[in-house]
């Protein structure tokens, strides 16, 4: 019922106005999503309230309660207090700000090695958090993944032999869409003792979730992978928490976070959420996207492995391996011909190690380097995915008789 809807669907029939690609072919949401028109629109409005949000007088009003809006909004989709709310610079910081402050937490109840254990799928923002902290005292134990990127429970448990103070898990992974099994990891973290944060960024829009219900202490948020602005995203921090801050200010977001506040960004997290009420259709209309994709990769190309795909994975991700094809020449091949994939995170593009992700889930180093990323959005279609099959294959075959005839055409 849905896939013969899809076929027939508009773009502009339900979803929010977003900025498009035009006769170009954007599938790499993972990376930015583009804006919702609506965000520009309603920009002058917001940026005529130039005021400074912490000022009493009257100018000072305005951009407050334009915050205290967007809080309201943002707060009421992922089912937490508004207060429970820190506006940040994006996801980089919520994830940095939440790992240094729990170890300094720890430093300061007396711990000399306090005890963490992170998942070794991690976005490079935790990672290079928990590098920084090891070389303060920080104990680090890793969590596994498998081929598919789950999680090995047992592997997991077998990790609180000694007391953790924090457990770091992100709810969907950047690079191939695979949701983790972050309620029970919470649960069992909590019955040891232990905080709980997961990264959500790549999991807003693409999922349905409450924060309440996977009952995390923590949770990072990333404007622009959901439709709204650079440079904003949100700690949730759940009530009862200390955050320790790492902007040290005029007491903004109650001390939690100094510095005068990113208004138009923060506003722009309230505008799309908005659109939530709705997310459950997008996530429906993206996921039928998707699958039809991957059937027909998997039908039209050989030798090729969609990772994780028997695996519960948010809607619009596929993690593609194809085999004798290296992924950079796969990308700029694409490109020329007007789409846009990835390799990989989009921080460590033009990077020639393999991705650290996909050696975490066991890859060989060549599996990894013959791998690429498709992540699909709100405003994609049917049309773009069945040009995006003809062009891919069309290069494959091309890259792969370069590749028979030792790099000659
Ligand atoms: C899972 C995940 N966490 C954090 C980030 C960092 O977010 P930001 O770009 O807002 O700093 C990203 C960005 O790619 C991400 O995919």
């Amino acid at each position: 019922m849905l896939a013969s809807r899809v076929m027939t669907l508009e773009k502009t029939d339900f979803y929010p106005d977003l900025f498009s690609a035009g006769d170009k072919i954007y599938f790499d949401h993972n990376a930015t999503a583009p804006l919702c028109r609506k965000i520009v629109s309603s920009a002058p409005e917001l940026l005529e309230a130039f005021g400074n949000p912490s000022s009493i007088h009257q100018f000072g009003r305005r951009p407050k309660k334009i915050i205290r809006d967007a809080r309201n909004q943002f707060a009421k989709f992922i089912d937490c207090h508004p207060l429970e709310l820190i506006f940040t610079s994006g996801g980089s910081e919520s994830n940095s700000l939440v790992l240094k402050s729990e170890f300094l937490r720890a430093k300061k109840a007396g711990i000399k090695n306090p005890h963490f254990v992170v998942s070794k799928i991690e976005h490079p923002a935790s990672i290079k958090s928990i590098e920084q902290l090891k070389e303060l005292g920080l104990k680090v134990s890793w969590i596994e993944v498998d081929r598919n990127g789950q999680v090995d429970f047992s592997q997991y448990q077998s990790l609180f032999q000694e007391p953790v103070h924090l457990v770091s898990c992100m709810l969907a992974n950047n690079e191939t869409g695979c949701i983790l099994p972050i309620k029970e990891m919470c649960q069992f973290a909590k019955s040891q003792g232990a905080k709980f944060h997961t990264d959500a960024v790549q999991a807003l829009g693409k999922m349905e979730f409450s924060l309440k219900e996977l009952d995390v202490d923590y949770a990072s948020f990333a404007g622009h992978k959901f439709y709204a602005m650079k440079g904003v995203g949100a700690l949730f921090s759940k009530q009862g928490n200390v955050i320790e801050n790492l902007i040290s200010g005029g007491g903004q977001e109650r001390s939690r976070r100094g510095g005068t506040e990113n208004t138009l960004g923060i506003a722009s997290m309230g505008i799309v959420a908005e659109f939530f009420p709705q997310q459950k259709s997008y996530i429906e209309y993206v996921r039928t996207l998707r699958d039809s994709l991957e059937e027909k990769l998997v039908s039209r190309i050989s030798n090729l492995e969609i990772l994780g795909r028997e695996t519960n994975r948010v809607c619009n991700t596929s993690s593609v391996f194809i085999q004798g094809v290296d992924g950079e020449s796969l990308l700029m091949n694409l490109d020329l011909a007007g789409i846009a994939v990835s390799t990989g995170a989009a921080c460590s593009s033009g990077n020639p190690e393999p991705s650290p992700v996909l050696i975490a889930m066991g890859l060989s180093h060549a599996e990894a380097q013959s791998s690429m990323r498709v992540s699909l959005g709100w405003g994609s279609t049917m049309a773009e995915v069945d040009r995006f099959i003809e062009e891919l294959e069309k290069v494959v075959i091309r890259l792969r008789a370069i590749k028979e005839n030792g790099g000659e055409l």
